[in-house]
């Protein structure tokens, strides 16, 4: 691997060293690397793409090829909690529209929004993930599964997550005991909507 920059453009970029050192710096490996590298920044910005190259010793072009073929990265920054509707034939049917309105209005999103300034949310629209009985899907983070999923229960669903990250911003004192109820209900509520386990579903309906 070729030795790239100075000393603080190096400390800077520790982690992607870390990650080609791992992958043995061959270019046989670029898309695990950029794979670990987007897991670590949640995108590819464009002075990694351009350092990795550097370090495989590749064409900075050859690396940007590789990273815009693929669906899978991402060269735009994406929210802590990326949110993703599933608008597959079933999910069409059973009401996918009005699950993705309800996101972008409570998110603030639009066609050409689909992240949030402060990089909390992301909207993606995505096609069948295979758990057709459970229409209309969403998913957030690929973990948790929210399948027959009416606009209503999306709405409590956005509502905590945005309530969780204004409490870890420290931006929102503690519950009183009526939030603590109005929150037991949204439980309820979402509980109902949640698929058993956590795992997104295979491919396939
Ligand atoms: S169409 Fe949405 S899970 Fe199959």
């Amino acid at each position: 691997m070729a030795v790239v920059g100075n000393e603080i453009f190096q400390r800077r970029f520790d982690k992607v060293n870390s990650i080609i050192e791992k992958h043995g710096g061959k270019v046989s490996n670029l898309i695990a690397i950029l794979q670990e590298i987007q897991a670590e920044y949640r995108y590819l910005p464009e002075e990694v793409l351009t350092y990795v190259a550097t370090a495989l010793g590749i064409p900075p072009a050859t690396v940007y090829g590789v990273a815009t073929f693929y669906a899978q990265f991402s060269l735009k920054p994406k929210g802590k909690y990326i949110i993703k509707v599933c608008d597959g034939t079933a999910c069409h049917v059973r009401g996918s529209e009005k699950l993705r309105y309800v996101v972008r209005e409570k998110l603030g999103l639009d066609d050409s929004k689909d992240t949030t300034d402060d990089l909390k949310f992301t909207l993606e629209t995505v096609s069948c993930i295979g758990a057709c009985g459970l229409a209309p899907v969403v998913t957030v983070n690929d973990r948790e599964v929210y399948g027959q999923l009416t606009p209503e229960a999306l709405s409590i669903i956005l509502d905590q997550l945005v309530a969780k990250e204004k409490s870890s911003d420290g931006t929102s004192g503690a519950n009183s005991d009526a939030d603590a109820d109005a929150d037991a209900d949204a439980d309820a509520a979402i509980d109902s909507t949640r698929a058993a386990g956590t795992d997104v579903p295979g491919k396939g309906c």
